[in-house]
Order: structure tokens, then C-alpha cells, then sequence
């Protein structure tokens, strides 16, 4: 499912762009643009479409499918009869379907398509529950590809829809994206909070549990806590005994 909708999107490809004409503020513009469409890897269905525009007006279009130029103005019209009837820009036309679409259009699978970049999920938490404010835990999954990606927060084994917001997938700008999703919630003794992560990089969806007991900072200060406590008994100690000696000494 994932990847029939990737095709599709990428279904537009647009494989050769010809262009003439003038740039600029009131020039014309005339284009020729070779498309190979497939919603499927195995290429079964390509379709070859080549149109041509006169500024932002289609004219004249091939549709591989079809077999036939199709005219879109009158001079589109006239020109498609024209063709048409040529048989030798017809055979070529025909042709073009093999020779754009099947070969190019495995290099761009390989190319793009069959890269994934498997995300990297962590679960935090943004903001403690403090009295009577709900606490905010933060789902991010980063460096992943492509776009498409779907993460579901489950309390106690159901699905949390509401008091969930997510952002957009962002773009890292190297064909990498990241996203963040929030829960609020109020925290309950003993509940199972985890996020899904499901993404085409993955076999199998990536499930990460909450740890409710101690949130990871709490734990982090506590364990810095413990070891100043040992470190001034160690000193007190040494200093402790430091003094006993010397008042010994002097004594
Ligand atoms: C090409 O023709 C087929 C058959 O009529 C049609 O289904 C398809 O949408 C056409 N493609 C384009 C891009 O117009």
C-alpha cells in the first residue's frame, strides 16, 4: 500500500524536459514534456505522455495508451491530424514508450524509490505534570525516508486520538525529514503508554515504551545526587581523620 502510494506521487515523472523560447517578464513560452507514469514497480501499466504548451496552454498531447495525438486549440487540432496520418512520426511515437519509459524508469526506481532511511524514534518527556497541569510526552522520529510516515500513541494497549497533536513531516533539507508528535496526559499508577512508529523502512512497526516509573532526567538527577553524597562523605571522612592525626601529633 505504502509503495503504490509512493509511486504514484512520484507517479509524474517527468523524464525529459524540452523547452524553447523566451525567459523573462513578456516573452512566449513554448514547452515539450516527456512523462513516464507507473503505479507499479513492475512497470505494467507505463504510460507515455508527451505534451506540448504554448505559454501555460497545452495543445497538442501523444498519450501512449490512447495511441494518437490529441489536439487541445485549433493549431493543436491540426497539427494532431497531421501526425497522425505520418506514418513515420507514428511508429516513432509508438516506439518512445520502450525506449523513454523502460529503460529510464528503473534507474529512477533504483535511484530514488528503493532508498529508505529507517527513522530513529525517541520518546521524551517535554514537560512534567505539575499541579493540576497535565504532562507532555514527545514522540520524535528523525532522519527517515521517504516523507510518508505514521506514529499512534497507545495508552493501556488503546489508541489515543484526542489531546494529541503532531507536526508536520519536516524536511532536513538532505532528503531526510523528521517529526514530532505530543501527548498530553495526566499520568495514572501503573499505565503503559507507548508510540508506534510505522514507516516503509520498516519491517515491522517500532514500538516504544514509556517508562511511567521515573522519567529519565528524574533518574539522571537522583544518580547525580547519590554520587556528591558519597563524594563529600569520602572528603568529610579524609578530612575527619586528617584532623584525629594531627591534633594527635600536637598533643
Ligand atoms: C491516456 O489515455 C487513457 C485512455 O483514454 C486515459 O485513461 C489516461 O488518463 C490518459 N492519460 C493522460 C495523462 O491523459
Amino acid at each position: 500500500m505504502v509503495w503504490s502510494q509512493q509511486l504514484i506521487s512520484v507517479g509524474l515523472l517527468i523524464i525529459l524536459f524540452f523547452q524553447s523560447g523566451v525567459d523573462g517578464g513578456n516573452g512566449y513560452y513554448h514547452t515539450t514534456v516527456d512523462q513516464c507514469r507507473s503505479s507499479s514497480k513492475e512497470l505494467s501499466d507505463v504510460e507515455y505522455i508527451r505534451s506540448s504548451w504554448f505559454n501555460k496552454a497545452e495543445y497538442l498531447r501523444f498519450n501512449s495508451t490512447v495511441g494518437n495525438w490529441e489536439g487541445y486549440t485549433a493549431f493543436g487540432v491540426q497539427n494532431a491530424e497531421i501526425y497522425n496520418k505520418d506514418t513515420s512520426i507514428m511508429g516513432q511515437m509508438r516506439a518512445e514508450k520502450d525506449r523513454v519509459c523502460r529503460q529510464n524508469l528503473p534507474i529512477d526506481f533504483e535511484a530514488i524509490l528503493s532508498k529508505t532511511g529507517e527513522p530513529e524514534v525517541v520518546l521524551s518527556l517535554a514537560k512534567p505534570s505539575s499541579s493540576g497541569h497535565p504532562a507532555v510526552l514527545m514522540c520524535s522520529a528523525y532522519d527517515f525516508y521517504p516523507k510518508m510516515i505514521k506514529l499512534t500513541w497507545y495508552r493501556d494497549g488503546q489508541e489515543v486520538t484526542g489531546s494529541v497533536i503532531s507536526s508536520e513531516e519536516l524536511a532536513d533539507g538532505d532528503w531526510y525529514y523528521q517529526i514530532h508528535s505530543h501527548l498530553e496526559f495526566t499520568p495514572k499508577a501503573g499505565e503503559k503508554i507507548s508510540c508506534m512508529v510505522e514507516h516503509t523502512s520498516l519491517k515491522e512497526p517500532k514500538v516504544i515504551p514509556w517508562d511511567s516509573s521515573m522519567p529519565e532526567p528524574e533518574r539522571n538527577k537522583i544518580a547525580i545526587g547519590a554520587a556528591g553524597l558519597v563524594l563529600g562523605v569520602i572528603i568529610a571522612l579524609a578530612g575527619f581523620i586528617y584532623y584525629k592525626k594531627k591534633s594527635r601529633t600536637i598533643l
